[in-house]
């Protein structure tokens, strides 16, 4: 058989809304990065998302270029993987309004999400807002994916994508795949550096967020200013939230264990383990960047894989869509 035919299918995307940070790194990216051998993947940019809350239309477009190179840069190969921008496949808004008819107002009231970011934007509580995990649960059923890799904050979308999978299944047999979300590793959840109690986000304008793009000197600066506590030792330990966040961090780009990292820094302070951790976030970031500066540089070849990832993505995608029209029973002149 085929290799094709027997690896499973993954889904996952990320907002061009701001520029991805290394939580997004470490929690996503990375580990697509080491999962694209062993599955089939689809890795969308989600910019019809992103418009959910304002955006400035030349940078939105930008931020689309920007994370689609950090996808290259990160080692995502266009070759094994249908990297695509989200609006370039008609079907994901196409299935979007379908699903929306089998999504109940009572369910989406309920996401966490929704009441998050409708008080964050109180002054913009559109229907998009709402509707927001809809396109999502329709970004993922049109690939009948086996797995879902998203961080916690996640799980309720798909745990709602697969319900209305299961509704449409049950009223017009079989059409949806039920996905399963696939968290990354406890310890991958990276936290702001400014409030450690909350998660690092792309749209952060304080020191709180590293993102990939920041040169060594802000890596440092954000790590030295990173909130701790009135202790003095490098221990992971309940209430030490700054403290386990910043050991988090230099565990993922080490690859050392909390109990090396203890050892390592036992009688040395809080300084002296943050300028560590600066400099290995900076000088990973740095490879991070090399890469990223000639993929940016060369925007025919983006277009080329965004035309290529689109393609690759319409054909599954389409395949859905069409089968969901015939079962809803619209008409068809093919
Ligand atoms: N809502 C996701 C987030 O904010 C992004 C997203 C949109 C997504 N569509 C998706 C993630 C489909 C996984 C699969 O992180």
């Amino acid at each position: 058989m085929e290799n094709m035919d027997i690896k499973k299918t993954i889904l996952s995307g990320v907002q061009p809304s701001g520029t991805l940070t290394i939580g997004n790194y470490l929690g996503a990216l990375r580990n697509w990065a080491k999962m694209q051998n062993d599955y089939n993947c689809y890795f969308c940019v989600v910019d019809l998302h992103a418009i959910t809350v304002r955006q400035v239309p030349a940078e939105l477009r930008q931020n689309c270029l920007k994370t689609l190179a950090l996808y290259l840069a990160v080692g995502i190969d266009p070759n094994k993987n249908a990297l695509f921008l989200q609006s370039h496949v008609p079907a994901h808004a196409e299935l979007s309004w379908v699903l929306s008819c089998y999504t109940m107002y009572g369910e989406l009231s309920r996401m966490t999400q929704f009441k998050d970011k409708s008080a964050k934007h109180s002054d913009n509580i559109n229907a998009g807002l709402f509707t927001y995990p809809v396109l999502m649960a329709a970004d993922i059923l049109l690939y009948q994916p086996d797995l879902v890799p998203v961080g916690s904050d996640q799980k309720q979308h798909i745990e709602l994508a697969r319900d209305i999978a299961n509704r449409f299944n049950n009223v017009y047999s079989e059409t949806f795949k039920i996905p399963e979300p696939y968290m990354p590793k406890i310890g991958t959840r990276i936290m702001s550096l400014s409030e450690p109690t909350s998660k690092m986000s792309k749209s952060d304008s304080g020191d709180g967020s590293i993102f990939l793009l920041d040169n060594k000197d802000a890596v440092i600066r954000k790590i030295k200013r990173a909130v701790t506590d009135s202790g003095s030792e490098v221990r992971y330990a309940e209430g030490k939230d700054g403290i386990n966040n910043l050991m988090s961090i230099y565990s993922a780009f080490t690859g050392k264990t909390f109990d090396e990292i203890e050892n390592e820094f036992s009688g040395k302070g809080y300084g002296d383990f943050k300028l560590a951790v600066g400099e290995t976030v900076a000088d990973a970031l740095a490879d991070i960047q090399d890469k990223y500066n000639v993929f940016i540089s060369d925007k025919e070849q983006l277009n080329k894989i965004l035309l290529d990832g689109s393609q690759k993505a319409s054909y599954t995608a389409e395949k859905t869509l069409r089968k969901v029209y015939r079962k809803v029973g619209f008409y068809s002149i093919k």
